[in-house]
C-alpha cells in the first residue's frame, strides 16, 4: 500500500479532501494523470481531429436521451407505436427527447464516417495503432446492429418491413439460412417476440458491449499514442530532462478546451438540425415511419436509412450478371498468379483448383446470397486494411500526389453508393452501383499494390504546426 500522505498545514479545505480522496483512491489520480493531463497529444491536431471527441459526445447524449425514452416507451407490438406518439405529444418535452435520439442516431454516424475518413486519410491504422482500428470496426459494427434494431422499435412501416427485408437476407445463407432467421425473429414473421428480443438488445446488450469497445478503443491508442495530420511518431524527438515528446501538449488542459470549440460548433447545428428539419425531409425518419406497422400493407419502396444505403446498394448491385462479372476476375486473378507470380508446381496447381472451387460456389449458390456475402464483406474488409496498406508513409500529405484523387474518387463514390441505396432500383442505378461495388472492393483489395507505387515525398523529422 502507498504512504499515507498529509495535507500541509492550514491547508484549503479544497486540498485537504483532495489529499484524503488521494490516499483512499490513488488509482483515480494516476489514471487522470496517464489519460488527460500526462498524456502528449500531437500539437498538430487539426479539425478532423474533433470527431472522436464529438462520437463520445453523441454517444452520450443517445445513452441519456435512450434512458428517458424507456421510461414511457413500450416494447409490445400493440403499444408500441402509440406509446411513441404519447411521447411526442403528452410527455413533457417528450418530442425534444425523442427527436434528439432519431437525430442523435444519424449524427452519430456522420460524426464516425467523417472520424473513420480522418483515420483513412492519415494512415492512423498503420502500425502501432492497428488495433485501435480494429476496435473501431468493431464500434462501427456495434453502432450498426445498434441502429438497426432501434429502428424496429417505433413499430412503424418501415420499422417493420425494413427489419422483415433485412432479417429474410439471412435466410439466403445456404443451409442454416431459414433457420437463423427464425432465430433472429423469434417468429415466422416480424412480430412481438421479434420487438421484444430487438428492444433488449437495443437498450441494454449491444449498449454494452459499444462502451466496452470504446474503453478499449481509447486505452490501446493511448498505450501507442496519437498519429496526427504529418504522421510522424513525435515519441523519436522527447526533451532531454522531462522525457516528454517537443512535438506533444498536455491533452488536459490543451485539448480539452480545444475539442469544446467542436461541441459548441456541433451542438449548434444539432440544434438547428433539432429545431428545424428533424426528421431532415424523411432521411433521418422517414415518412412512412409515421404510420403503424402494417402487416398486411407493404410499402410501395422499402429503403433502409441512408447511412446503411451504400452498403445496401453493394447488396442490390449483386445480379447474376454480376456474379459472372467475379467468376470472370477469380478466373484472370488465378491465372495472373500462376503466370506471374514465383510458385512451385504444386503450388499452381493449388492456386487453379482453389479458383475452381471458388466459381463453382459462386455459380451454384444464387446471387441473393452473394449479395449478402458481399454487404457483409464490404464492411468486414476494413479489418485488415493495416495490412493492406503497404505504403512506407502514413499520411496523404506525403503520399503521391494521384493518391489524392484517387481517396476523391472513393468518397465520391461511397457517396454515390449511399444515394443509389435510398432510390428505388433502375437499369442505369443498377450498372451503375455495380460499377461502384468493383471500386469500393477494388480500392482496398488492390491496396497492396498500389499503395508502393508512386513517388513519395520526404516526410519531416518534426510536425508541421503554425500557432494559431
Ligand atoms: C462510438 C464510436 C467512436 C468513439 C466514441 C471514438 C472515439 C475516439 C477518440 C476519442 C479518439 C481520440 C481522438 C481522436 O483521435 O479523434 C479516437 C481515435 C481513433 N479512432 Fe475512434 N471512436 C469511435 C469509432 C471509431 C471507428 C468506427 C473507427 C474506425 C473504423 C475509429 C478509428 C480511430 C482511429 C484509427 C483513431 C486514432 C486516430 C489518430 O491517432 O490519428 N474510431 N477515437
Amino acid at each position: 500500500m502507498a504512504e499515507f500522505k498529509e495535507a500541509p498545514a492550514g491547508a484549503s479545505v479544497m486540498t485537504q479532501a483532495t489529499v484524503w480522496l488521494e490516499n483512499r483512491f490513488p488509482t483515480a489520480f494516476t489514471e487522470y494523470k496517464k489519460h488527460m493531463s500526462e498524456y502528449y497529444a500531437p500539437k498538430n491536431f487539426n479539425v478532423w481531429y474533433f470527431f472522436g471527441s464529438l462520437a463520445m459526445l453523441v454517444l452520450v447524449i443517445q445513452i441519456v436521451t435512450g434512458i428517458f425514452l424507456v421510461m414511457h416507451y413500450k416494447p409490445d407490438a400493440a403499444k408500441a407505436f402509440e406509446s411513441v406518439e404519447y411521447i411526442m405529444r403528452d410527455v413533457p418535452w417528450g418530442w425534444l427527447i425523442r427527436y434528439m435520439h432519431s437525430t442523435g442516431a444519424s449524427a452519430f454516424f456522420i460524426v464516425v464516417y467523417l472520424h473513420m475518413w480522418r483515420g483513412l486519410i492519415y494512415g492512423s491504422y498503420q502500425k502501432p495503432r492497428e488495433l485501435v482500428w480494429i476496435f473501431g470496426v468493431a464500434i462501427f459494427l456495434c453502432l450498426m446492429a445498434e441502429a438497426f434494431m432501434g429502428y424496429l422499435l417505433p413499430w412503424g412501416q418501415m420499422s417493420y418491413w425494413g427489419a422483415q427485408v433485412i432479417i429474410n437476407l439471412f435466410a439466403a445463407i445456404p443451409f442454416i439460412g431459414p433457420d437463423l432467421s427464425l432465430l433472429i425473429r423469434g417468429d415466422y414473421v416480424v412480430g412481438d417476440a421479434t420487438l421484444n428480443r430487438f428492444f433488449a438488445f437495443h437498450v441494454i446488450a449491444v449498449p454494452l458491449v459499444l462502451i466496452g469497445l470504446v474503453v478499449a478503443h481509447l486505452l490501446t491508442l493511448h498505450d501507442v499514442g496519437s498519429n496526427n495530420p504529418d504522421g510522424v511518431d513525435i515519441k523519436k524527438h522527447k526533451d532531454p530532462k522531462t522525457g516528454i515528446p517537443l512535438d506533444g501538449v498536455a491533452f488536459h488542459p490543451y485539448y480539452t478546451v480545444h475539442d469544446l470549440i467542436g461541441v459548441g460548433v456541433f451542438l449548434v447545428i444539432f440544434a438547428a438540425i433539432l429545431f428545424f428539419a428533424p426528421e431532415m425531409g424523411g432521411y433521418f425518419l422517414e415518412y412512412n415511419n409515421f404510420i403503424p406497422a402494417d402487416p398486411l400493407k407493404t410499402p410501395a419502396h422499402i429503403a433502409p436509412v441512408w447511412y446503411f444505403t451504400p452498403f445496401y446498394s453493394m447488396l442490390r448491385a449483386v445480379t447474376d450478371q454480376m456474379v459472372n462479372v467475379f467468376v470472370a476476375i477469380v478466373a484472370i486473378a488465378a491465372v495472373l498468379t500462376v503466370l506471374r507470380a514465383k510458385l512451385s508446381g504444386v503450388g499452381k496447381v493449388a492456386v487453379l483448383v482453389a479458383a475452381l472451387v471458388v466459381i463453382a460456389l459462386l455459380k451454384v449458390f444464387d446471387a441473393k446470397f452473394w449479395g449478402v456475402v458481399v454487404m457483409g464483406v464490404a464492411v468486414m474488409v476494413l479489418f485488415p486494411l493495416p495490412w493492406l496498406d503497404k505504403s512506407p508513409v502514413r499520411s496523404i500529405r506525403y503520399r503521391p500526389g494521384w493518391n489524392k484523387w484517387l481517396y476523391a474518387i472513393f468518397i465520391v463514390n461511397f457517396l454515390v453508393l449511399g444515394y443509389l441505396g435510398i432510390k428505388p432500383p433502375s437499369e442505369i442505378g443498377t450498372i451503375v452501383s455495380q460499377v461502384g461495388t468493383l471500386f469500393y472492393f477494388g480500392f482496398f483489395l488492390l491496396m497492396p499494390w498500389w499503395s508502393r507505387i508512386g513517388t513519395f515525398k520526404p516526410v519531416p523529422e518534426r510536425v508541421n504546426f503554425h500557432p494559431h
